[in-house]
């Protein structure tokens, strides 16, 4: 179906950094340095074929559990990539967003952070959203948690409550306002969702590759929108 040509919102789940670089004789945070290289050229790529949304998985919650040297080397190469990239988000209109639990981050990604979504928050060209200490059951936890406490300080709130719909309650996720991903592409030959985009997924197309991270690029890229073209989405439906 023509519509479905170009998903609206890419969603990457980027995995094989590690492997890339042992395959290399490298260590693995050598993985992650080149994988930055990847998220460049993905962003492009999506600009160039006008995708809205792009957002990738950086970093889960589950990922604080790595050894302290990996995970600072990550935060810090975050920290540096949205420095480094901030002028080019400028200049090809990119409004850059990370969403996740916030509470582990250091004081200085938080300030950097905070400054790229505040500066580029009038872009509209393409969405940027790394997801960064991020994992789809604490979403829907935070988000369950929110609106309970909205409902409880209501006097309204039993009857709201009996009205609520799947809308009124996505309205609590981090994504809010952000359109669910058409497509999740999974890197490196792990087939898995890995706590991810559950609320967000329930309908995504899903793409897999044995490429990894590192050496998923345009041409990559390419290949998971060829076979997103190719897919009929019937969202549970029947079409003929
Ligand atoms: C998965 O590979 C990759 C990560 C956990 C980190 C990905 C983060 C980046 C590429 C930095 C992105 C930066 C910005 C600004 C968006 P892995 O380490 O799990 O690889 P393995 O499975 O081979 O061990």
């Amino acid at each position: 179906m023509e519509e479905n040509k170009v998903p609206l919102h890419v969603s990457m789940i980027m995995d094989g950094n590690g492997r890339w670089a042992r395959l290399k004789g490298k260590e693995r945070i050598e993985g992650h340095r080149e994988g930055v290289e990847s998220v460049r050229a993905c962003t492009e790529y999506a600009i160039e074929k006008g995708i809205g949304y792009l957002s990738l998985f950086a970093f889960s919650e589950e990922n604080w559990g790595r050894p302290d040297s990996e995970v600072s080397f990550l935060m810090e190469l975050m920290v540096k990539a949205m420095v480094a990239e901030l002028p080019s988000f400028m200049e090809n209109g990119i409004r850059f967003r990370v969403l996740g639990n916030r509470e582990r981050l250091t004081q200085e990604l938080k300030d950097v952070i905070d400054d790229c979504m505040e500066r580029t928050a009038s872009n509209s060209r393409l969405n940027l959203i790394v997801f960064l200490s991020y994992s789809g059951k604490w979403d829907i936890l935070q988000a369950a948690k929110r609106f309970a406490a909205d409902m409880l300080a209501d006097s309204a709130g039993p009857e709201r409550l009996n009205d609520t719909g799947i809308g009124d309650f996505e309205k609590y996720l981090v994504t809010a306002g952000i359109p669910d991903p058409d497509l999740i592409v999974r890197t490196s030959g792990e087939k898995r969702m890995s706590n991810y985009l559950l609320w967000q997924g329930a309908y995504s197309e899903f793409y897999f590759t044995d490429v990894l991270w590192p050496d998923f690029r345009k041409g990559e890229f390419q290949k998971a929108l060829d076979s997103y073209a190719l897919r009929e989405r019937r969202y549970g439906k029947v079409f003929k």
